[in-house]
C-alpha cells in the first residue's frame, strides 16, 4: 500500500514540476512514507526520518515531511518532536499536495493535513511514469472496519470506501499501454469491495471486467480475509486464466480462543475448509499468510495449535511477528502480555518449521513446466529472473534479453527462497 501511495506521490510531484532522484543528498523535497502496524515497522521509519533531518540541517532550503501512517496517528505532535519538518501528510491527503506544496513554497508556511473523512483520493497519474517497469499495485479500496483487537489500521486509514469501478479501469488501461503486465490489487480487505456508483459492482466481478483487458498477463489481489472469502472469488481462480493461483490469506492464530479475542470473525475450522476448497482448484495453489505469536493471554497450548494448523495447511510462505502493543487498540488494555522472551521464542520455533515446509512446498514444483513472467537480471547475475504464477521466485540462464515475456520454464532445483530451471521456450 505504501509503495502504490509512495508512486502515486510520485507521480503528482512530477505533474507539478519536480523529477525524481535516486539519492536523496540532491533532492530539493524529500517525504517519508511511514508504517505504523507494528513497533518494528515504527522504528525503522523514526530512525529513517532522523537520518533524513541530519540533511535538513545540513540543507535548510529542502522541504521535509513525513506521509503515511505515523504521519496520520501523530499529526502535530511530530512538530514537536522534528522541529525541522515542514509537512505532515495523512494517508488520506495525498490528493491535495499541489495545493499543500503552494503554501510551503509559496507561503513559507509548515502544514499539518490529516483529513480521514475525505472519500475519495484522487490519484494524478504522469504518463510514462511505468515505462521500465514490468508490475504495479492499484488500490481498490481504502481503510477498514474490521477492527480486529491488535490492529491500528482502521484508525490510521479510517473507513472502507470503494474505489469507483470505471477509475480503477482507467487506471489498469494506463499501466497497461505503459508495458504493465501484471497489476495486483490493492485493499486491507480487498473481498468486502462494493462499488455502486452505475450498477453494483463486488470484487468477483470487478475482477472478471479486469480479465477482458487485452495485454494483462496476470492479476493478483491482496489481502483477503478469510471471513469474507465468497465460493464466488474461489470460482474466479477457476474460471479466470489471468487470475494467478495464489492467495494471501492471514490467519493470525490457529486457536480459536485467541481468534474470539483477536475479533477476527471466523475459526479454525473455517480457516481450514477456505484453504482446502482452495488446494482442490490445484494442488499447487500457492497460500500465503500472516501470523503472530504472543498475543495477550496465548498460552502454550494456543501456540501449539497455531502450530497445528501451520502443518496441516503446508502454508508456501508465512510472514509471521511477535505481536506488539499499538496505540489505541483493545488488545493494548487487555491483560496477560506474554514476556518478550517467549514471543521470540515461540517466533523462532514457529519460523524454523515454517521453512522446512516452504523448502518441501518448492521441491514439489521440480519436474514442472512452469509459465514465468521476466523481471530482469536476477541480483547474482548471469541468470535471468521471474515468477511463476504462484509467486516463487524463479532464476533460468538465458542469452536472449526476455525481460517483460512469458515464457516456460523446465523447474530443476528448489531451495527456500526460489526454484531454479532451464529455458524451454519464449513465446
Ligand atoms: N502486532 C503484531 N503484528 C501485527 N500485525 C498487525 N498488527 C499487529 C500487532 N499489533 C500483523 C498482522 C497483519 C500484518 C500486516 O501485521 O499479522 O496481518
Ligand atoms: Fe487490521 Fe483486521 Fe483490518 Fe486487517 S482486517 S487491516 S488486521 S483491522
Amino acid at each position: 500500500m505504501n509503495e502504490y501511495d509512495s508512486d502515486c506521490l510520485s507521480q503528482q510531484l512530477m505533474n507539478y514540476g519536480f523529477n525524481v532522484t535516486d539519492n536523496h543528498e540532491d533532492a530539493d523535497l524529500i517525504m517519508i512514507n511511514t508504517c505504523t502496524v507494528r513497533a518494528k515497522a515504527q522504528q525503522k521509519a523514526f530512525s529513517l526520518i532522523g537520518r533524513m533531518i541530519s540533511i535538513k540541517k545540513r540543507r535548510p532550503d529542502i522541504i521535509l515531511g513525513i506521509m503515511g501512517c505515523i504521519a496520520q496517528q501523530e499529526g502535530m505532535d511530530l512538530f514537536k518532536k522534528f522541529p525541522d519538518v515542514d509537512l505532515v501528510l495523512g494517508t488520506r491527503e495525498i490528493g491535495r499536495v499541489p495545493q499543500i506544496l503552494d503554501r510551503i513554497i509559496k507561503g513559507n508556511e509548515k502544514v499539518v493535513a490529516t483529513d480521514l473523512s475525505i472519500k475519495c483520493i484522487p490519484r494524478e497519474r504522469h504518463n510514462g511514469y511505468f515505462k521500465n517497469r514490468i508490475k504495479s499495485f492499484i488500490s481498490i479500496m481504502e481503510g477498514c472496519n474490521n477492527f480486529c483487537s491488535y490492529c491500528i489500521v482502521p484508525y490510521v486509514r479510517g473507513r472502507e470506501v470503494s474505489r469507483s469501478t470505471q477509475e480503477i479501469m482507467e487506471e489498469a488501461k494506463s499501466l497497461v499501454s505503459q508495458g504493465i503486465k501484471e497489476i495486483t490489487l490493492l485493499g486491507q480487505n480487498v473481498n468486502s469491495y462494493s462499488s455502486t456508483e452505475r450498477e453494483e459492482v463486488d470484487f468477483p466481478m470487478l475482477l472478471r471486467m479486469l480479465s477482458g483487458l487485452d495485454g494483462l498477463n496476470r492479476i493478483r489481489f491482496t489481502t483477503s480475509h478469510p471471513k469474507d472469502l465468497s465460493d464466488d472469488l474461489i470460482s474466479c481462480f477457476k474460471e479466470l486464466h489471468v487470475l494467478c493461483p495464489h492467495i494471501h490469506l492471514p490467519f493470525q492464530s490457529g486457536s480459536d480462543r485467541i481468534l474470539r479475542m483477536m475479533n477476527r470473525g471466523y475459526s479454525r475450522e473455517q480457516y481450514i475448509d477456505l484453504t482446502a476448497k482452495l488446494r482442490d482448484i490445484r494442488s499447487d495453489f500457492a497460500i500465503t499468510s500472516d501470523v503472530m505469536v504472543g498475543f495477550p493471554g496465548e498460552s502454550e497450548k494456543d501456540f501449539q495449535m497455531t502450530i497445528d494448523l501451520i502443518r496441516r495447511i503446508e502454508f508456501d510462505n508465512l510472514f509471521s511477528f511477535k505481536y506488539s502493543d499499538r496505540k489505541g487498540t483493545s488488545a493494548e488494555n487487555m491483560a496477560k502480555k506474554v514476556d518478550e522472551h517467549e514471543k521470540s521464542s515461540r517466533l523462532s520455533i514457529l519460523q524454523s518449521i515454517q521453512k522446512e515446509i516452504t523448502l518441501k512446498r518448492n521441491i514439489q514444483h521440480i519436474g514442472k513446466e512452469e509459465e514465468v513472467l521476466v523481471e530482469g537480471e536476477s541480483r547474482k547475475g548471469g541468470q535471468l529472473t521471474g515468477r511463476n504464477e504462484t509467486n516463487k521466485i524463479v532464476n533460468f540462464y538465458s542469452d536472449i534479453k526476455l525481460t517483460g515475456s512469458l515464457v516456460k520454464v523446465f523447474i530443476k532445483h528448489a531451495f527456500i527462497n526460489s526454484l531454479q530451471g532451464t529455458l524451454i521456450k519464449s513465446h
